[in-house]
């Protein structure tokens, strides 16, 4: 039989993670224990996960979570994996100048609600809703909520005819549809990732209805592609006033806010 040892020499893949997953040790507890040897179950689930990840299933659908800020996520294929750089819209809303006032927010396009989820925990004062026209993802979503939430399905502000908010904020789908990147993005759903011909087909929705449901000066906080900012901000500028522009942790431009005039 084989011992945690033999996995942790002789591995082409990284395989700490899989050896953590399966038996549920962290790492200084593998080394700790690298003379334990795998029962024949632990064994073929490990080849199984390996199998799977050497196909390109990213991790975090192989072990069903990814972290997001100060939380955990679970994950599923019908939901985009959680990004770093979005973790700088949550960085932008809790430095919002009224931050600290009972705001009522509305997160458009939840996935795994990581955006409506995070500013919730951190901001219980806040009442925030939440929509995405998956009702798969949106199950993901309610289920990763620990506090009040609402969860809303359908297109973009669909579900929220007459309501206003002070804030609002969506990391939508932005990818070019031919972009040569997302043969390697293929495991996760398609919907989440691509917006058109030039990726903004989403993002021009938004950004044309927002005002109907922004209370006046209520802000609009967007995640975008690195190379979008500068349409962006002609298309915020009819209706929108103080744009403000962000890079994210790589210094590729990522994010707008904007407030509604
Ligand atoms: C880029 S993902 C972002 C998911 C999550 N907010 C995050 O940051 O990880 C975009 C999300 O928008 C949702 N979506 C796409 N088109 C939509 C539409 N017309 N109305 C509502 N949600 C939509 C997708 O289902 C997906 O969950």
């Amino acid at each position: 039989m084989k011992t945690i040892q033999d996995y942790l020499e002789n591995g082409a893949i990284d395989i700490a993670p899989f050896l953590s997953l399966v038996l549920d040790k962290s790492s200084a507890e593998l080394i700790l224990n690298n003379n334990y040897q795998l029962t024949f179950d632990e064994k073929s689930c490990i080849d199984s996960l390996v199998l799977q990840r050497e196909k390109g299933v990213p991790f975090a659908y192989l072990s069903g979570s990814r972290g997001f800020y100060h939380l955990d996520f679970k994950v599923t294929p019908d939901t985009l994996i959680p990004r770093p750089e979005t973790e700088l819209l949550i960085d932008i809303a809790l430095e919002l100048s009224n931050a600290n006032k009972a705001l009522k927010v509305l997160d458009l396009g939840t996935g795994s609600g990581i955006i409506a989820v995070t500013l919730k925990d951190k901001n219980p004062h806040w009442q925030v809703s939440a929509t995405d026209f998956s009702n798969k993802a949106l199950e993901v979503a309610r289920s990763n909520a620990t506090t009040q939430i609402e969860f809303l399905q359908g297109s973009w502000f669909e579900p929220v005819t007459n309501q206003s908010f002070d804030l609002i904020i969506s990391n939508p789908p932005y990818i070019e549809e031919n972009d040569a990147h997302l043969d390697d993005l293929s495991f996760e759903p398609i919907c989440a990732l691509t917006a058109g011909k030039d990726g903004l087909d989403d993002i021009r929705i938004i950004v044309d209805q927002a005002p109907e449901y922004l209370e006046k000066n209520g802000f609009l906080l967007l995640e975008h592609g690195h190379d979008q900012q500068d349409r962006i901000v002609e298309l915020l500028k009819q209706k929108f006033n103080n744009i403000q522009t962000f890079k994210d942790y790589n210094s590729k431009d990522r994010a707008i806010l904007a407030q509604c005039k």
